[in-house]
């Protein structure tokens, strides 16, 4: 068996581990990233898209954030579409402030560009990972890579093995509380080279139920439309999926969608999931690991940001200073701005989306608060603030 050691093993390499491995690294603390996919795989998955005002402020300050400001595409509102008609959220307006379109992925590539440039260890297609001494000052990760077995000896242990991790597994049944919702449907997503039909993101709701119009650049769309959980996708040629979110997404004043080559096609299911604590022993758990919110609000990558920043910021507390108060006080701290996350989350999507029990009551009382947003500046005002991003404490 081959033996390491290290001051904080990382496990996973997606937003959550790939930035703490890059904040640790700029405060001198050593770690090694376990991936279990490929590089390849990780540079490539299209996921979210939309970061914070912060999200932006933290990429900056790790050293990783030059292409995104050269490429990304920074947005100071959405549109709110129902009814056929049209009405804008100004965040510059409402809060002096923006978010940047900036694809998951390439927040991954440029993470992983600096890894690979700083000579850091990243080891991507492991297998079999097992944690032990968890509860002790010295745990201990193995796992397999290229048909060995490996050990690494840390001080601690970052989970940001994603919803299908192992590292939650870890917690004891005893020691935590999981709260769930699953929603009873899901966004069928296309990624189309064709040029953005709006400049803004434009969140939409119909009669059929909701439909997104976002994109990555200026050639290309992204664009999602509600569906069933279990939505087959061959029900779903490109053309079908085309004339879907013109309907969903047609105005009164004539809106006309750019179509092109879908590249991508897939179902994402919609689910609240969070787990208190997010800390046992040396064990820390990050980002999708820990918690999950429907993508309505855009939110689940700039919860993973937000997580390792504190973390991080935890971790130096402890190696530079020897002080655990930090540590101790992660998982409260997160969970904060978790729960506050968690309901925009879910306010967004209980707004926009059709749900089989509703009754002619839910229906006008949903119309009632689309009207009331696209009326009342103190109703856009709560909006903005949450689409932005609540402040770091
Ligand atoms: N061992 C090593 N790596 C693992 C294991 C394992 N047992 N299980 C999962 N992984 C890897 C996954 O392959 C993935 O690359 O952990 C990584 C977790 O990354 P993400 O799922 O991207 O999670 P996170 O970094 O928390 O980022 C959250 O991802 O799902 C989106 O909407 C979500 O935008 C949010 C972001
Ligand atoms: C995306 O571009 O993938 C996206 C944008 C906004 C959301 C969710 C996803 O709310």
């Amino acid at each position: 068996m081959n033996a390491q050691r290290t001051q904080v093993a990382i496990i996973g390499a997606g937003p959550a581990g790939l930035l703490l491995g890059q904040l640790l690294h700029r405060e001198g603390i050593d770690s090694v990233v376990l991936e279990a996919t490929s590089r390849a795989h990780v540079e490539s998955r299209v996921r979210a898209g939309v970061l914070e005002h912060q999200s932006v402020d933290i990429l900056q300050a790790a050293g990783v954030g030059a292409r995104m400001r050269r490429e990304g595409l920074l947005h100071h509102g959405i549109e709110l579409r129902f009814q056929g008609s049209r009405h804008r959220i100004d965040f510059g307006a409402l809060t002096g402030k923006s978010v940047m379109i900036y694809g998951q992925h390439e927040v991954v590539k440029d993470l992983i560009a600096a890894r690979v440039q700083a000579a850091l260890p990243l080891l991507f297609e492991i297998r079999d990972v097992q944690l032990s001494g968890l509860e002790s000052s010295a745990p201990r990760v193995q796992f397999r890579a290229e048909g060995q077995t490996h050990a690494l000896e840390c001080d601690f242990v970052a989970g940001c093995d994603g919803f299908h991790g192992i590292c939650r597994s870890y917690l004891p049944a005893s020691g935590v509380k999981l709260f769930e919702r699953v929603y009873p449907f899901a966004w069928l997503g296309i990624l189309a080279a064709a040029p953005p039909a709006s400049q803004e993101l434009v969140y939409a709701l119909h009669e059929h139920g909701f439909a997104l119009l976002s994109m990555r650049s200026p050639t290309l769309s992204r664009l999602y439309l509600q569906c069933a959980p279990d939505e087959d996708l061959d029900g779903w040629p490109d053309e079908r999926v085309w004339e879907e979110l013109q309907v969903r997404l047609a105005t009164r004043d004539g809106f006309s969608l750019t179509t092109g080559p879908i590249q991508q096609k897939s179902v994402t299911a919609m689910r609240s999931f969070v787990v208190e604590p997010m800390q046992w022993g040396r064990l820390f758990l990050a980002g999708d690991a820990a918690h999950i919110v429907p993508p309505t609000g855009a939110k689940g990558m700039n919860l993973a940001l937000a997580d390792v920043h504190v973390l991080a910021r935890a971790l130096v507390s402890h190696f530079r200073y020897g002080s655990d108060d930090l540590l101790r006080r992660y998982s409260e701290q997160c969970l904060h701005r978790i729960w506050k996350v968690q309901r925009f989350s879910w306010w967004m999507t209980a707004l926009l989306h059709r749900f089989d029990t509703d009754n002619d009551f839910d229906r006008r009382r949903q119309t009632a608060e689309l009207e009331y947003l696209a009326s009342s500046p103190a109703a856009q005002q709560s909006l903005a603030e949450n689409y932005v991003g609540p402040p770091l404490e």
